[in-house]
């Protein structure tokens, strides 16, 4: 009796919405037409609006223009990665490196993603503020003359995995500095699109772990993540763009010795300091005895190693019991106790991807 009555309120329900549902005039809202670009060709959307945009004022922003045009610059890294991706391979050289025949179709769609992000970025924007346009980017994978067309498409793989855990480690970051509730929803909706990338690359493509443990590495030091991202830049930016990321401080950057590290809980790292490039500090000058500490950040926590110096260009440094051994793992440098504000960095960060499957791919 009871069911006959519920299907017959269903029955009733549905028809309602069904009369409802005609209406096509008078609707309000939605994206602006053209969200995800404009100019298909066959291998995809290949343009996103303009690339240049005239320069403002830039006084007195807000906190989140700030932060999106800071993010907008960093989307066109993310955007132009997968934009030569799409244009350099094709199915049969991805199929010929040993990845699955939908990896193009799924590259294309991030892709689309990305030109989506942009508009995004662009819209967030306030008038009063200039929106950073594209830069020149270079990658490492394209070089045919040293590299084969299988150890392109694998460097290509591992690149895409890196900058998808980049923007994962500086979407959370943004998420703490946002002003307006409207600006952390956004850099949200964003960090959980992102993460469906880099699953995607991290599982059906490099065959590693998709998960991470027990939450993605908070890191509050944006900026400092987005000035590593700075290496990606290989030529001109718009000469009406503000510098990126702004507020950068410009921080030696940190690499370490694959051969010599021996990368698991409790093993060591033999971090080392990168040439400066990019108008970064030269790495800061050490000597033997000098007392310094690596703060190593997994999870929403840090913990703190230090280092007496032996050798002031390789810094040898045990690896914490972290919280668990995935996910991504953040290093930097601190001359303090313990790192409690972006200006207690002396160097930094490094950023990990700690996967056996990655780890072997990437040495
Ligand atoms: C689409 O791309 C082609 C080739 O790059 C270009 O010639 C054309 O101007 C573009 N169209 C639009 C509407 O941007
Ligand atoms: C894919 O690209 C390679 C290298 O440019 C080329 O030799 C091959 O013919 C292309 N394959 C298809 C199906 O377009
Ligand atoms: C792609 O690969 C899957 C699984 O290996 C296979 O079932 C499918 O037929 C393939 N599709 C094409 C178009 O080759
Ligand atoms: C790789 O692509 C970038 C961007 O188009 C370009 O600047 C660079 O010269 C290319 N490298 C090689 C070795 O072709
Ligand atoms: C790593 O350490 C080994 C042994 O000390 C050394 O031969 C090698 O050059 C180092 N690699 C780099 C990139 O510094
Ligand atoms: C570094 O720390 C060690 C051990 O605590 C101490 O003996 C040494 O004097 C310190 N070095 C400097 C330069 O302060
Ligand atoms: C690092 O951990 C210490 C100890 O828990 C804490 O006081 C400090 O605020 C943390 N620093 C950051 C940047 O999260
Ligand atoms: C760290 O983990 C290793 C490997 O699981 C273990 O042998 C070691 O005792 C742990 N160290 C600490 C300080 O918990
Ligand atoms: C810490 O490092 C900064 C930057 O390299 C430097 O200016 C400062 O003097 C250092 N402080 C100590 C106590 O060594």
């Amino acid at each position: 009796m009871i069911l006959t009555t519920s299907f017959a309120f269903f029955g009733l329900l549905s028809a309602q919405i069904i009369r409802a549902s005609p209406v096509t005039q008078n609707i309000i809202g939605g994206p602006p037409v053209g969200i995800y670009g404009t100019n298909f060709t066959k291998s995809g959307p290949v343009d996103q609006g303009p690339t240049t945009f005239p320069k403002q004022a830039d006084k007195d922003l807000s906190v989140d223009a700030v932060l999106f045009q800071n993010l907008l610059a960093a989307e066109w890294i993310v955007q132009d990665f997968y934009q030569q991706g799409v244009e350099y391979f094709n199915q049969s050289m991805l199929t010929e490196a040993g990845f699955a025949n939908d990896t193009m179709s799924k590259l294309t769609e991030i892709l689309q993603n990305e030109n989506g992000h942009l508009a995004i970025f662009e819209a967030a924007i306030p008038p009063g503020a200039t929106k950073p346009g594209k830069c020149q980017y270079d990658y490492g994978f394209n070089d045919s003359t040293t590299l084969s067309s299988t150890q392109q498409a694998q460097i290509y793989m591992t690149t895409l995995s890196l900058i998808e855990l980049g923007s994962m480690a500086y979407l959370t970051g943004l998420a703490q500095t946002t002003e307006t509730a409207t600006g952390l929803a956004t850099v949200m909706g964003i960090i959980s699109a992102e993460t469906r990338h880099l699953t995607w690359a991290n599982s059906a493509v490099l065959a590693g772990d998709p998960f991470v443990g027990p939450s993605d590495t908070v890191y509050p030091y944006a900026t400092q993540i987005l000035s590593t991202t700075k290496q990606f830049i290989s030529g001109s930016c718009p000469s009406e763009n503000p510098p990126y990321p702004v507020g950068d401080q410009l921080l030696p950057k940190l690499t370490y010795n694959e051969t010599t590290s021996n990368l698991q809980q409790g093993g060591f790292i033999d971090i080392m300091f990168k040439p400066a490039t990019h108008g970064d500090q030269n790495p800061p000058s050490l000597k033997k005895g000098d007392n310094i500490s690596a703060v190593f950040f997994h999870s929403l926590w840090n913990w703190t190693v230090p280092i007496t110096v032996e050798d002031p260009t390789v810094l040898h440094t045990q690896i914490p019991n972290i919280t668990s051994w995935s996910g991504e793992l953040l290093i930097s440098l601190t001359n303090k106790t313990t790192i409690e504000k972006a200006e207690d960095v002396i160097a930094g960060p490094m950023l990990l991807e700690i996967d056996s499957a990655l780890l072997s791919s990437l040495s």
